[in-house]
């Protein structure tokens, strides 16, 4: 049996994790939700749920990863759980699942960076919408961006995705940077700020039941839980690395990127309606793609230039995202059967391109992929992940979650604790209420 691959740095492993949590989730979703569903209020429940939840809940993942060095779904055959490699096999097809659809996305984000460099969206953003989101362009591009997933995950851990990440992360951070400080200087921005991120305790409390199961559910998405990415990931990571630190860096560097990611789009969108347009301005999932091009179109060549580097940045968070879910089968039947690496990745990239054609030929449908994805298969995922970190191997992960820290068991017990009550609590809410929302 060959050598199986880890991450040649630490730093690595800290990239192509953070290069897995931000993507579409923090670039495209995060600040369409936010406009949607009261501004500042719900960046204010999102932070407490990626910290009180994500975080726990992202640590018992790289605690199975690194404990079983193996497979998401392996990992619990390895951790003498058997029956609960159910829930690895679930990750996985959650991950499948998302992916499919993801791609489709990452389709449209394709379509957008080379529609900014020749204009072909300036005279009618919503029509432009209409022709990239469905149909053949839809079907091209989609087979585009998971052709391109393919290729980087085809190069392994190392040369493939440390590699690529190690490139893409950084880049995404200092554009952001600089196109909200741009956005600050623009005419018309200010208001943005007070909506973005002064929280309305009124309307929190009026709309709880609503904003939670959002802001959880974005939470978990964004760390990208529930998939077996983050198991995958810390599988090949050596028992020297500080998990909780590691979990600290990921979760703020993934809330930052979505918070930095508001400081571009809200302040934009206000800069050309004054406002946060509700959904009825395009609506579902085109409302961000058509307002944002509207912005960009208004402030002409300028706005070209903004849109060829913003969807461009967007464009590499969704593909670093993409590689981790396509990773997570990748290495599941490399680890099992022994495949050849670039032979699964094509073989998976192929058949999720086929599904994916499902959410390319109509929106709706898109719509209802990424519904049942959010509101039942993440969370019931997440849940499971966490009663079995929590309540069946409970003392093996604090012993796991305590190697490479030195001490740290009182923090490694209130961790445990936190995932038994805290965190299981807040993910069964979300359930419910993500479940309910859905068949009322
Ligand atoms: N976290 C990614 C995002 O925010 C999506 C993702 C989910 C990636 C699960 C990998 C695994 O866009
Ligand atoms: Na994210």
């Amino acid at each position: 049996m060959t050598q199986r691959e880890t991450w040649a740095t630490r730093a690595g492993f800290i990239l192509a994790a953070v290069g897995s949590a931000v993507g579409l989730g923090n670039i495209w979703q995060f600040p369409f939700k936010t406009s949607t569903n009261g501004g500042a209020a719900f960046v204010l429940v999102y932070l407490l749920a990626a910290v009180l939840i994500g975080l726990p809940a992202i640590l018992g993942e790289f605690v199975i990863g690194r404990r079983a060095n193996l497979n998401a779904v392996a990992a619990f055959r390895k951790l003498d759980h058997p029956a609960w490699t159910a829930v690895g096999a679930l990750g996985l097809l959650t991950g499948m699942w998302i992916l499919s659809y993801y791609s489709v996305v990452g389709g449209w984000v394709i379509q957008y960076t080379i529609g900014s460099a020749t204009g072909a969206y300036l005279t009618d953003t919503a029509a432009y919408f209409g022709s990239v989101a469905t149909g053949p362009n839809a079907i091209a591009f989609h087979g585009l961006f998971m052709a391109i997933t393919v290729g980087i995950v085809a190069f392994g851990v190392e040369d493939g995705i440390e590699a690529a990440t190690r490139l893409m992360v950084p880049s995404i951070v200092v554009i952001l940077v600089g196109l909200a400080v741009y956005a600050v200087t623009l005419d018309g921005s200010g208001p943005a700020y007070g909506y973005y991120l002064s929280p309305d305790i009124d309307y929190l409390a009026a709309n709880l039941a609503d904003i939670v199961p959002f802001a959880v559910g974005q939470a978990f998405f964004s760390l990208s839980l529930g998939m077996g990415a983050m198991i995958t990931y810390a599988s090949y990571l050596g028992d020297d690395d500080n998990l909780v630190t590691d979990g600290g860096i990921i979760v703020g560097l993934n809330s930052a990127v979505g918070l930095l990611a508001g400081l571009v789009v809200v302040p934009l969108l206000f800069v050309q309606f004054g406002t946060v347009p509700d959904s009825a301005a395009g609506g579902g999932p085109g409302a961000l793609f058509v307002s944002v091009a509207d912005a960009f179109a208004s402030l002409g060549l300028a706005g070209r230039a903004l849109g060829v580097v913003f969807f461009g940045v967007v464009l590499v968070a969704a593909l670093s995202s993409a590689i981790s879910l396509l990773e997570v089968a990748t290495s599941y039947v490399v680890d099992t059967y022994g495949g050849r690496r670039p032979v699964v990745a094509a073989a998976f990239g192929t058949g999720l391109f086929l599904l994916g054609t499902l959410s390319a030929w109509r929106t709706a449908w898109l719509g209802w992929f990424d519904t049942l994805a959010y509101k039942v298969l993440l969370p019931t995922s997440v849940l499971l992940a966490v009663v079995f970190v929590g309540w069946i191997y409970g003392p093996q992960a604090v012993d796991e979650l305590q190697k490479g820290t030195d001490g740290g068991a009182r923090l490694a017990t209130v961790w445990l604790w936190s995932l038994r009550t805290v965190v299981l609590v807040g993910v069964l809410v979300t359930l419910y209420l993500g479940v309910v929302s859905i068949y009322p």
